[in-house]
């Protein structure tokens, strides 16, 4: 069960490395743009962890088709497609990012959870480094969302 739940992130997180850039593309916000560029360079550490633990495990690296990530993508692929005022639009794709972290944190949470309960403090270590960068990041979204979000209600139509 544990290294199921590490092919669905390691599916998950390749996901993101493809979605992130769009997402950096598509925002107006140069502080939002900034943090999808800086979550893209983590979010790779974050693929070379679950490669390493795989080799913990003597397992082969694979994945293993996460659908709830593909939906959180699909959705925020939607609000990337709709012609609105910028700060409306960056306001939801921040929306939209924060699902996707939040997702990562929950499985990052049970992953670690897991390997603690198998023993394993190495692999324990390594998805905390990763579980910490998630939240860094979703908070990091919180403050820009704070800040562009009373911008974007200012617009009306
Ligand atoms: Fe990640």
């Amino acid at each position: 069960m544990f290294i199921e739940e590490v092919r669905d992130m390691y599916d998950a997180e390749q996901r993101l490395t493809k979605a992130l850039p769009k997402l950096a593309e598509e925002s107006t916000t140069p502080e939002l743009k900034a943090a999808f560029e800086s979550h893209l360079g983590e979010t790779e550490t974050h693929i070379t962890r679950l490669e390493q633990i795989f080799g913990m495990f003597d397992r082969k690296a694979q994945t293993d088709t996460c659908k709830g990530m593909k939906g959180i993508i699909s959705e925020g692929e939607d609000i990337l497609d709709e012609d609105t005022d910028p700060w409306i639009k960056d306001a939801a794709i921040i929306a939209a990012a924060q699902k996707a972290e939040h997702y990562e944190i929950a499985a990052y949470g049970t992953l670690r959870a897991w390997a603690r309960i198998l023993g394993r403090q190495d692999v324990e270590q390594l998805v905390e480094f990763t579980l910490e960068e998630e939240k860094k990041a979703d908070e990091k979204l919180n403050g820009i969302a704070s800040r562009l979000n009373a911008r974007a209600a200012s617009v009306r139509g």
